[in-house]
C-alpha cells in the first residue's frame, strides 16, 4: 500500500486540496483509495460527502477521532494532516507515511514558515534516514508570476518548461531545500478550478479536460515523482 501524507504547520496552504485531488486521481485509475482525515475540521471528509455516487469511490476515515483501520486491499492511503501539528504528534504521524508532501504558498511568511517546518521534519530521524521521503509543492502561484519567471529564465539562456518554474519569491526556499536535498516538485497555479471541483466533491482530474489542461500538466511532475522510486523509502 502506498502511504502519502499532506502536511504543513501553516494553515490554508492546500493540504486538503492536494489530498482530495490525489485521492480523486488514483480513484480514477481504478485504484482502491482511502482518504484519512487527521484534521478535526474534517475538510477532506466534507469533500467526500459532496462526492457524486457515480464517481469512482473513495473511502473516508475520520482519523482524528478513531484508530486508523485501513482495509487490507487498499492501494493508496492519502492522509490529510491539520495545520499547527508539531512535536511528538508530528513525529507519530510521520511514521505512518512513506511520502510527505508539503504545499507552500508564495508569500514570504509562508515560505519562512515552510523552511522552519521542513527543518522540523528533518529532525524526525526517519526523513534524514530516507525511511520517509519528503518533497515540497508550490501552490496558488499567480500565472502572470509564472510567465515572468519563464521569460526571465529564457533570457538567462535557459529554456525551462513553465511547470518547473518557481517564481522569484520561491528562490530562497528552493536554495534552502536544495541544500537539504529536498526536491521542489512542481508549481500549481492559482485557479478557481480547485474550488469548483472541491464544491462538487471532485478532483480537477474529473472536470472538463479543456478547462483543466494546464492544471493536468502541472500535476504531471508530482504524479511522476509519486510513481517513482525517488518518493519511496530507501530499502533496508
Ligand atoms: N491552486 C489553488 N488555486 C485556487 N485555490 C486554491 C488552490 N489551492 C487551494 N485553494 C483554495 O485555498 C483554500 C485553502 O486550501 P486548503 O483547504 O486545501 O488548505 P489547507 O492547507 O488544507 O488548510 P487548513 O490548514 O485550514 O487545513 C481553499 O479554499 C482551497 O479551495
Ligand atoms: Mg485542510
Amino acid at each position: 500500500m502506498r502511504r502519502i501524507m499532506l502536511l504543513n504547520a501553516k494553515g490554508g496552504c492546500g493540504k486538503s486540496t492536494l489530498a482530495t485531488n490525489l485521492a480523486s486521481y488514483y480513484a480514477l485509475q481504478n485504484k482502491s483509495v482511502v482518504l484519512a482525515d487527521f484534521d478535526p475540521q474534517g475538510s477532506s471528509l466534507e469533500w467526500l460527502e459532496a462526492r457524486p455516487k457515480e464517481s469512482p469511490p473513495i473511502r473516508g476515515l475520520a482519523a482524528w477521532r478513531e484508530a486508523l483501520r485501513v482495509p487490507r486491499n487498499t492501494d493508496y492511503l492519502i492522509m490529510d494532516v491539520p495545520a499547527r501539528c508539531h512535536g511528538p504528534e508530528l513525529t507519530a504521524l510521520v511514521r505512518r507515511a512513506q511520502t510527505l508532501i508539503v504545499p507552500v504558498l508564495p508569500s514570504a511568511t509562508d515560505i519562512r514558515a515552510a523552511a522552519h517546518f521542513v527543518q522540523e521534519l528533518l529532525l524526525v530521524g526517519r526523513v534524514t534516514r530516507k525511511e520517509t521521503r519528503l518533497a515540497a509543492v508550490a501552490n496558488r502561484v499567480r500565472e502572470n508570476a509564472m510567465v515572468e519567471g519563464t521569460v526571465e529564465r529564457i533570457l538567462g539562456g535557459m529554456s525551462i518548461p513553465y511547470t518547473t518554474v518557481h517564481t522569484q519569491i520561491y528562490r530562497p526556499l528552493e536554495r534552502f531545500l536544495r541544500r537539504l536535498k529536498v526536491p521542489f516538485i512542481t508549481t500549481l497555479r492559482d485557479t478557481p478550478n480547485y474550488q469548483l471541483a472541491d464544491a462538487r466533491g471532485l478532483g480537477i482530474f474529473e472536470l472538463a479536460r479543456s478547462q483543466v489542461s494546464r492544471d493536468l500538466e502541472q500535476w504531471q511532475p508530482l504524479i511522476k515523482w509519486l510513481d517513482s522510486r525517488r518518493s519511496m523509502p530507501k530499502p533496508v
